[in-house]
């Protein structure tokens, strides 16, 4: 049976890879799992230390399977706790996860992009989250994520009349981090990943963890949040080293502690 879920480490990078492409590589539930549990696996891996999801050249993911679900009734959907059973594991990693995407990220795909960290996409990238065109919504986030990202009247746009957003677009009105060359997608953001990967793993999740802190509290927690987490990074040993090695004119040598 093809695996429908990738993985594979470059250095300290773990990549894992959506594999349906047959089907637009639409997220089902041995999908959504096989996800959760390469997270699981990076997140504890201590030679890790940042974590790509990527899909193929035509999609990242064109949405939830659509044959997967289109018989459930509200009772299955509600028992089964479709979506929060299985969907988040990528939203609760406590490192960094970048999703690389080129072609389509439409529905649950661009949900789950935006539940990573930040988006990279490659210029051939397509955003959507076209659900009311099946007479349903987003439902993996997309109200809530998408309007924090764009603004309100990008995200009205998108979830009312069911339009993409290109590459270009996304980038201009904050949805992604970086617009790639299809070709160099993936090795552009490899790289990236590395970068952090050399960093000191728990200043790392120090600064992620702030980062979404903005997006839960108001500025004063969100700030006080900051502070504490700067102060705690004086305990760690790498404080130490980082800063020794710049007075020293060296390159620092991190060691997650
Ligand atoms: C199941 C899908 C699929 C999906 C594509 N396929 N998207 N199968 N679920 N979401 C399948 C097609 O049925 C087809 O299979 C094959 O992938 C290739 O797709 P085509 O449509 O032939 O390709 P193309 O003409 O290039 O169009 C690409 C596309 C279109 C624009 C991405 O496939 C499309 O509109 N897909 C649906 C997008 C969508 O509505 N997403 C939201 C889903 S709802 P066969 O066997 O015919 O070759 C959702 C709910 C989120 O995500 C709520 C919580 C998660």
């Amino acid at each position: 049976m093809t695996q429908v879920v990738l993985t594979e480490t470059h250095g300290k990078v773990g990549l894992i890879r959506i594999n349906r492409p047959e089907a637009m590589n639409a997220l089902n539930n041995d999908v959504v799992d096989g996800i959760g549990a390469a997270i699981d696996a990076f997140e504890a891996d201590d030679n890790i230390g940042c974590i790509v999801v990527t899909g193929n050249e035509k999609a990242f993911a064109a949405g939830a399977d659509i044959g997967f679900m289109k018989d459930f009734d509200h009772m299955h959907a509600y028992r089964s706790d479709f979506i929060t059973r299985n969907w988040e594991r990528i939203k609760t990693a406590r490192k960094p996860v970048i999703a690389a995407v080129a072609g389509f990220a439409l529905g649950g795909g661009c949900e789950m992009a935006m539940m990573c960290d930040m988006i990279f996409a490659a210029d051939t990238a397509k955003f959507g989250q076209p659900e009311i065109r099946l007479g349903t919504l987003p439902g993996a986030g997309g109200t809530q994520r998408l309007p924090r990202a764009v603004g309100k009247a990008k995200a009205m746009d998108m979830c009312l009349t069911a339009r993409f957003m290109d590459a270009a677009e996304a980038e201009k009105s904050g949805l992604v981090a970086r617009v790639i060359p299809a070709d160099q997608l993936l090795e552009e953001t490899l790289k990236a990943a590395a970068v952090i990967a050399g960093f000191s793993l728990p200043v790392v999740m120090m600064v992620k963890e702030s980062v979404n802190r903005a997006f839960e509290s108001s500025l004063n927690e969100g700030l006080l949040f900051e502070r504490r987490a700067f102060h705690a990074s004086f305990g760690l040993e790498d404080q130490k080293e980082g800063m020794a090695a710049f007075v020293e004119k060296r390159k620092a040598n991190f060691r997650n502690c």
